[in-house]
């Protein structure tokens, strides 16, 4: 990665050289590791736009050209021929697995879906109108309560259960935390079926009737966990490295990463962003919410449209586009209100000349919400859907961490424009 190329900055007329790093890919990067110790100056870069806080092997967008690899392999080529544990397993190890590591690593999670039976009353103590994310938060910080065994962060065997534990736990954790905000019992883990059906059997089974998971909505379902499995340094991924850089155990860090993921900025985009198409209702309509969206005095967004990294076509959004197709068709569903929006909406915007200039196109959040729904996803579960798909990107992120001999604890700086020094003053001279 480092070699002999260098940059010069010139500060007050001494010149500072800096090492530039080459990536695999990608632009150049300066390091600046040693700028404060040699020339006293800090680097200022709000919301990180131009800054890589780590070196990663695992996930690489371009976002100009609109394309998401996994340890190379491009999320297309994965999401047509590959399936959500596979991904899981590229994710974490570095490689595919050959099929008897696959077999392994499916049975080690299959292994572990079930949770604590404790953990059941600790569900109890939410009220029933929780939102899932809140439960979700909760829950999944208080595994490390439940799974001390696991949470030696300094021993890989252990760093190793944790993270299988994470995986297999975290669509049971979801799904209870869904019936739990029904009112209906809570569904245990079928190891017969594969990661995707046992979760929609999870979710839709109750005791009284026999539910058979249809394979076409579980091969839909594990797509939209595979797009969603990794995206670099993220928000929620970087939150997951920070919490983590301190030494805290990794489910602790995990809640970290579902908290960040939960503001609609990021993950909790997908609930806005049906929540919007419906509110938009008809195509009529659409010509007022993108003058909203257009007005640099009305906080509106187009949600599930713009992104920080791709100025181009989402690679996710493409094929949860065609997916929102293939599921409605399925279902039998013609003429759906919302998704006939939602194309209307990204044909207009698309033409747009503020949407073109500024580089704003759907993002994965645009058509999910289309496809849950249709599922029978009651909104609020859009995002711990999400969440438990990310749990396996959050990880792999993680343990690349821990196990790097570089990581130190993050600790940016800051620019600071508050008070000078000043004496304190009595109350009744105030
Ligand atoms: N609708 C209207 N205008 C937008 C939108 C949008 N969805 N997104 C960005 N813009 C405008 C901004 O107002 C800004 O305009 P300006 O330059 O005139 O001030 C310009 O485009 C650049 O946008 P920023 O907000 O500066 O871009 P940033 O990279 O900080 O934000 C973000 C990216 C948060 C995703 C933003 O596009 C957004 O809020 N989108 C809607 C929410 C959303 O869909 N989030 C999901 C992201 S994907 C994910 O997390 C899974």
């Amino acid at each position: 990665m480092a070699d002999s190329k260098t940059a010069k900055l010139l500060i007050n007329n001494a010149e500072f050289e800096l090492p530039v790093l080459t990536p695999t890919v990608g632009p150049e990067v300066l390091d600046i590791r040693k700028l404060y110790g040699q020339a006293d100056v800090f680097t200022y870069d709000p919301g990180f736009t131009s800054t890589a806080s780590c070196d990663s092997t695992i996930t690489y967008i371009d976002g100009d050209a609109g394309e998401l690899w996994y340890r190379g392999y491009p999320i297309d080529q994965l999401a047509a021929k590959s399936h959500y544990l596979e991904v899981c397993y590229l994710l974490l190890y570095g490689e595919l697995p050959t099929a008897d590591q696959l077999h392994d690593f499916e049975s080690r999670v299959t292994r572990h879906t079930m949770v604590h039976e404790q953990m059941h009353y600790f569900f109890r103590g939410f009220r029933r109108d929780s939102h899932p994310m809140a439960t979700m938060v909760g829950v999944v910080g208080a595994m490390s309560a439940f799974y001390h065994d696991s949470t030696d962060i300094g021993d890989p065997w252990q760093r190793e259960v944790a993270a299988i534990r994470l995986i297999a736990k975290l669509p049971t954790i979801a799904a209870m935390a869904y019936k739990y905000s029904i009112g209906q019992p809570f569904v245990y883990p079928k190891n017969e079926l594969d990661y995707a059906s046992n979760f929609l059997h999870m979710c839709f089974s109750v005791p009284a009737e026999t539910y058979h998971v249809d394979p076409a909505l579980a091969r839909a379902m594990d797509r939209i966990f595979t797009l969603h499995a990794d995206h670099e340094q993220n928000a929620s991924t970087s939150t997951v490295r920070l919490a983590g850089s301190s030494g805290a155990n990794p489910f602790a860090c995990i809640a970290a990463g579902i908290a960040c993921l939960w503001g609609p900025a990021h993950g909790g985009a997908n609930q806005a962003a049906l929540e919007m198409l419906r509110e938009i209702g008809t195509v009529d309509n659409i010509p007022e919410y993108i003058a909203k969206a257009k007005d640099k005095n009305d906080p509106f967004k187009l949600m599930g449209f713009g992104h920080r990294v791709y100025k181009n076509f989402d690679p996710r959004a493409k094929v949860m586009k065609e997916s929102a197709d293939e599921v409605l068709d399925l279902l039998g569903v013609h003429n759906n209100p919302t998704l006939q929006v939602a194309k209307e909406l990204e044909k207009i915007a698309l033409e747009d000349e503020y949407f073109i200039e500024k580089k704003l196109y759907p993002n994965v959040d645009f058509y999910s919400g289309i496809i849950l729904e249709a599922m029978g996803f009651p909104t609020s579960m859009f995002t711990p859907i999400f969440a438990l798909s990310r749990t396996v990107g959050w990880i792999a992120q993680w343990k690349e961490m821990i196990g790097d001999p570089q990581n130190k604890i993050g600790r940016p700086r800051q620019l600071y424009i508050g008070s000078l020094k000043r004496d304190y003053i009595d109350i009744e001279t105030r």
